[in-house]
């Protein structure tokens, strides 16, 4: 007995020692690389354009920033924020800062090193110009905060505006406007193109509902629909970790976001909805739309939107650890199909809900995935029943000698489900386990995604 405990507490020890060795490498290697890991190819160009996103649309933007500074024959680099460090910034030249908020007023995720590292400082960056257009929603109460508090910023640290900051609210062709006219004086050309910029002109396309089944009858919660839609025009298509979004015709304008939670291969865009009700008492707009309104058979826009930030990307060939709660078990079915597809069987998923019986979301895909054995672990917790393990940042608690052990061999970690509550208890319960620098390091180099609202 004593002997497997002294095992089993050795075996931790390993994995975490094994762990802490990686991390000084990480450490290391990104120090010999100038500042925040950027190349200093990247650094010389005339124009940085330095994004900060969290559902894709700023990155689109500079993306297609980049490619206009370079059609009109500027050299031109496209980097994320948090790769960049207040050193970099003070070798001065020009910069365009493209930023959105999340949260409640918050930076992206991929910007949070930056937050870290930079903003706690006040450099002087007298040599550097710069402009922010910055991505937000006016119905949120701190409206375009991260693009101000990083205008505000470069300000104190005596950088040179070389205009004043632009600030869409979601994303509205007035402003992009005033941005394509602003590169046009940038460039010295007459008009410049940018394509299309998601929630501006992104097309949506027609679906049908196919089926919808309520998976939870009965529950204390409420009550989540799947929805399975098939495509009316050819030529859809997504990959896993992608968001959908829906507008319905009316006043109320701003389109609400659902994660996709199949793949391409099954032929049907399947999602998860959990009826919302308003503090008012009164029922939220689209997820009763979605959930009671529509029929089966009636007809739908939806718009797809790629999610940079919750792809498997670089991660397609990683052990994967899956955690989520709710309707968050979208975003973590559809990457689960996808690693199926791929013949990946390194996969953990950690799910929570409240009761075993009437909330088993996953009741009918758990047959699919251990037939085929897609789950190397599973992990689910329910918080009304009573045991000490309620909630799924408990299991990394109890667990983290295997949490360790995963990472130590390359896994990435994918977080989908509610912010309050699951997405914040996980984050502390990951830093807890694998140090603050640890997990920050997973998430400056993509391995640690999230996808929480
Ligand atoms: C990235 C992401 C992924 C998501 N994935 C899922 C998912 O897979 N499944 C799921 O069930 N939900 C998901 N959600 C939540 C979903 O987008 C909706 O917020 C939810 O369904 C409630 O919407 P509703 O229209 O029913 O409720 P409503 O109460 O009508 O609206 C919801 C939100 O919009 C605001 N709002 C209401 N009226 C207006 C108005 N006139 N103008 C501006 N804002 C207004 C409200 O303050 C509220 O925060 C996701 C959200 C995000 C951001
Ligand atoms: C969960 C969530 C939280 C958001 N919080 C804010 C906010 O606090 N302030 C704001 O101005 N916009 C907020 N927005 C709106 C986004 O900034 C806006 O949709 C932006 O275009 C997204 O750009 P991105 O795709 O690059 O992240 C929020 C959007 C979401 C989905």
């Amino acid at each position: 007995m004593w002997f497997e405990e002294w095992m089993r507490g050795a075996g931790a020890m390993l994995a975490l020692a094994l762990y802490a060795v990686l991390c000084w490498r990480a450490w290391h290697q990104a120090k010999q690389l100038r500042g925040g890991g950027v190349s200093a190819a990247a650094l010389a160009v005339d124009w940085r354009v330095v994004f900060a996103s969290q559902t894709g649309s700023a990155e689109m933007l500079a993306r297609q920033t980049a490619h206009a500074l370079v059609d009109a024959g500027l050299s031109a680099a496209c980097l994320p924020l948090g790769r960049l460090r207040a050193a970099d910034l003070a070798q001065g030249g020009c910069c365009l800062f493209i930023v959105s908020t999340a949260g409640e007023g918050d930076a992206p995720d991929d910007a949070q090193a930056f937050v870290r590292h930079a903003l706690t400082q006040t450099p002087d960056l007298a040599g550097l110009r710069y402009v922010v257009l910055a991505l937000g929603d006016r119905s949120y109460p701190h409206f375009n905060a991260f693009g101000r508090r990083l205008d505000a910023w470069l300000q104190a640290a005596s950088a040179e505006a070389l205009a004043e900051r632009i600030e869409l609210d979601r994303c509205d062709a007035k402003g992009v406007q005033v941005w394509r006219e602003l590169l046009a004086t940038l460039t010295g050309r007459s008009a410049v193109q940018l394509g299309e910029v998601a929630g501006v002109t992104g097309a949506a396309t027609e679906w049908r509902l196919a089926a919808r089944t309520c998976l939870n009858p009965g529950s204390e919660g409420g009550a989540v629909y799947r929805l399975n839609f098939t495509a009316c025009e050819p030529g859809a298509d997504w990959q896993s970790g992608d968001l959908v979004e829906v507008s319905l015709p009316g006043n109320d304008t701003r389109p609400r976001a659902y994660s996709i939670a199949s793949v391409p291969t099954e032929g049907m865009l399947q999602l998860l909805v959990r009826l919302h009700v308003r503090a008012d008492g009164e029922p939220g707009w689209v997820s009763h739309h979605l959930g009671r309104t529509l029929r089966v058979g009636d007809r739908l826009r939806l718009r797809l939107r790629p999610h940079p930030g919750f792809q498997l990307a670089g991660n397609a060939r990683r052990p994967l650890i899956l955690i989520g709660n709710g309707v968050g078990l979208a975003g973590l079915r559809a990457h689960l199909m996808a690693r199926m597809a791929d013949g990946q069987r390194q996969n953990w998923l950690i799910f929570g809900e409240r009761h075993r019986v009437v909330d088993d979301l996953h009741a009918d895909d758990l047959v699919t995935w251990r037939a085929q054995g897609v789950l190397a672990r599973l992990d689910a917790v329910y918080s009304r029943e009573g045991a000490a393990c309620r909630y799924v940042q408990d299991v990394l608690h109890r667990e983290a000698a295997q949490l360790a052990d995963w990472v130590a061999r390359g896994a990435a970690i994918y977080v989908c489900g509610s912010r309050q509550g699951m997405g914040e208890g996980v984050d502390r319960a990951l830093q807890a386990i694998l140090g603050e620098a640890a997990l920050a390091h997973l998430a400056d180099s993509g391995r640690y995604c999230r996808d929480v609202f």
